[in-house]
């Protein structure tokens, strides 16, 4: 990624404050700058802020205080924001919100209804971003034949509609199986790349977080830590790290019975490695 690329989200001081006079103080300052073609995770406890950010990325609420500029507009000032979501944004939620009496093609085509566009151009769309998710035998299954994967697969279909500037993702994989959350990642890493679609990931799942080039960790509002993944297996180390023997090594006692394999021969540099992520 080159810092040439395109800003695409970049938001300065962004507060969220739920109520009034002692309110919760959901999102506190945020200030980060996404650019055309990122893959960003947001991770972080419940309740850090995680979907607050993004419906304020979305323009589904407005913050408190801040700016929030995306696809280069600032939402303060955008006039009509049913506009805006519609042609700027894609949304993918953990319940996939598909309408269970449309089949997935007429579900793929709302977003298209308000483009100025014939039914067979719009029918022929819907079913080419079927065929992307890898539906092309499901077009006309309602979403109580889908399986949940399936399901996701055409929410995901659904969001990229419009050729977003940005998908919006909250946990998207949250009511999944781990072979479908893998599946659903593979997808959306190869949609990341074969699009140049910039993709925001609400996850708790270190998993799905590894597809990411880019993990923003949020907690109690503000950014923890923003990190692009140059490693791979940070989330692996992390994983490790709250194990038993994670925390013998930095504890710096390595079991006994480990002696034999060595272990306290790399656990000095294993110690320094887990003490960073
Ligand atoms: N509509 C709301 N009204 C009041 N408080 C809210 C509302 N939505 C979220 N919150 C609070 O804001 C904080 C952040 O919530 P949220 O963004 O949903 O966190 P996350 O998605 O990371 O779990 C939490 O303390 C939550 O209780
Ligand atoms: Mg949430």
């Amino acid at each position: 990624m080159t810092d040439a690329k395109k800003i695409v989200v970049e938001t300065k001081n962004l507060t969220k404050i739920y109520g009034d006079g002692d309110g919760v103080c959901a999102l506190d300052s945020v200030n980060l700058t996404i650019r055309a073609g990122e893959f960003v995770a947001v991770m972080g406890p419940s309740g850090s802020g995680k979907s607050t950010l993004l419906n304020l990325l979305g323009a589904l609420d407005r913050p408190t205080n801040g700016v929030c500029m995306v696809n280069g507009q600032d939402l303060a000032k955008v006039k009509d924001l049913d506009r805006f979501r519609s042609k700027a944004v894609g949304f993918v939620f953990q319940l996939h919100n598909l309408i269970p009496t449309l089949t997935a093609l007429e579900n793929v085509e709302v977003p298209l209804q308000e483009e100025n566009m014939s039914d067979a151009a719009r029918r022929k769309r819907a079913e080419e971003l079927l065929g992307l998710v890898g539906l092309s035998d499901r077009l006309h299954f309602m979403p109580a034949q889908l399986s949940g994967g399936q399901r996701q697969r055409v929410a995901i279909a659904r969001a990229l509609a419009n050729r977003p500037a940005i998908v919006l993702a909250d946990e998207p994989t949250g009511n999944l199986d781990s072979k479908s959350t893998d599946e659903i990642m593979d997808l959306l890493r190869d949609l990341n790349h074969a699009q140049t679609t910039t993709f925001i990931v609400v996850t708790h799942n270190p998993a799905v977080a590894r597809a990411a080039d880019r993990i923003v960790t949020l907690r109690d509002g503000r950014v923890l830590r923003d990190e692009k993944i140059d490693n791979v297996y940070l989330e692996d180390l992390r994983e490790f790290k709250q194990s038993a023997l994670g925390h013998a090594i930095l504890d710096g006692n390595v079991p006994a019975e480990l002696s034999e394999f060595g272990v306290e021969q790399i656990a000095a540099p294993v110690r320094e490695v887990l003490r960073r992520v």
